[in-house]
């Protein structure tokens, strides 16, 4: 039943360790002893694939407690199940409410342990191979929808051509807005499903300015066919080459001009971005979004960063969109570091602030001594 299984045992007492090791290597299971809560993190550390942890809590240098928290406390750790060896019962309360997974009061009984470590070990492997399939549907999924709707948005471009009529030209417009449309909420859904699995947010070296340029030059098109300016205030020493997700900051800058463009008529829609060193190697960037549109009502401040909250969720209302857009940008910014929030009230438009942190190349940026 155990045969395969990888897991640390820590116990101080020698006898009891040797004792509890050799029953469970008997089953084939393969133990990693430690005597103490260090050895018990060394071993994690060195052995990533690790399915259970026996903890003894009293134990020198590092006791058990110790341990759960910090095990508990890291994203890397924190779904390795722990059983916890107790000796009494505020022991038995105390590392559960340090996060333990399970717990036996000692002297237990070999035939409970061996029960316990099985039903722990397999409800982690049946999650891992559930989150596993939720994955690899995601990416399939997502290639399957993205693919088509690039082709037809290509195809649509290729049909609008100079020589055609008028109401080909009117239908072609239709077109392309449904198209648009839902190109952006298929891209919300999957990009909100996609999140939990870590899969955008890989790290790259990338140029703020590149970024910000790329998603002003965008939206400045469709900016101006609702005659609104779009105006960007930004000090030229900002440090500019960086490293992290750059499509989190590519994404939520998307996400709040597009929000700014939709609820305004006229006027002007100001980006700003500024930098706070945090030390030589990174900094936090506070950047905000303020529009002169129709601005959102106090009551709705914190709630539109939920998932599909809108202002305004009739059917019939004027605005395209499904309410993920800020629910996005939310999870990105906090991912970065950072937060999000409405500042301004419902008579001024719109101002969504937002920081997030990343480090800084040295070699490009012009950062401080
Ligand atoms: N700049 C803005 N001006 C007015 N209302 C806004 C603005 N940005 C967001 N909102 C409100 O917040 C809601 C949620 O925004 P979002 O999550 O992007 O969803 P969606 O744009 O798909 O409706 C919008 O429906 C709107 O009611
Ligand atoms: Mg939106």
């Amino acid at each position: 039943m155990l045969q395969g299984i990888q897991a640390i045992i820590a116990d101080d007492d020698e006898m009891s360790l040797e004792m509890l090791s050799s029953t469970l290597r008997w089953q084939g299971v393969q133990c990693t002893a430690a005597t103490n809560g260090r050895e018990v993190l060394t071993a994690l550390e060195s052995r990533p694939h690790t399915d259970i942890v026996l903890l003894d809590i009293q134990m020198p240098v590092m006791d058990g407690f110790e341990v759960l928290s910090q095990c508990k406390g890291n994203p890397c750790l924190s779904n390795i199940p722990v059983i916890a060896l107790a000796a009494n019962h505020d022991e038995k309360l105390k590392s559960l409410k340090l996060g333990a997974d399970d717990f036996l009061a000692k002297p237990y009984d070999p035939e409970e342990l061996e029960l316990r470590i099985c039903k722990l070990v397999q409800s982690r492997r049946l999650a891992q191979s559930s989150q596993k399939a939720k994955k690899n549907f995601l990416a399939i999924a997502s290639h399957e929808l993205r693919t088509p709707m690039a082709q037809i948005m290509g195809l649509t471009d290729m049909l609008d051509d100079e020589h055609i009529g008028n109401e080909q030209r009117e239908i072609i417009s239709l077109l392309k807005h449904a198209t648009g449309g839902l190109t952006s909420v298929i891209s919300d859904i999957l990009n909100y499903a996609q999140l939990d699995h870590g899969a955008l947010s890989t790290l790259d070296l990338f140029s703020l300015r590149g970024v910000i340029a790329a998603v002003l030059g965008i939206q400045t098109v469709k900016a101006e066919k609702k005659g609104i300016r779009l105006e960007l205030n930004m000090v030229d020493e900002i440090s500019d080459i960086l490293i992290g997700p750059s499509f989190f900051v590519q994404k939520v800058f998307s996400i709040l001009l597009d929000n700014a463009i939709k609820f305004t008529t006229k006027g002007e829609i100001r980006v700003t971005v500024r930098e706070e060193y945090l030390s030589k190697h990174n900094s936090r960037f506070y950047c905000s979004v303020s529009d002169p549109g129709i601005g959102i009502p106090a009551e709705f401040h914190n709630k539109i960063f939920e998932p599909f909250v809108q202002v305004d969720s009739s059917t019939t209302r004027n605005f395209d969109g499904i309410g993920l857009g800020l629910a996005l940008a939310k999870r990105m910014v906090e991912q970065m570091g950072g937060t999000i929030g409405v500042t301004n009230s419902e008579d001024q438009g719109s101002c969504l602030d937002f920081s997030f942190c990343c480090d800084l190349h040295e070699s490009f940026g012009v950062n401080p001594a």
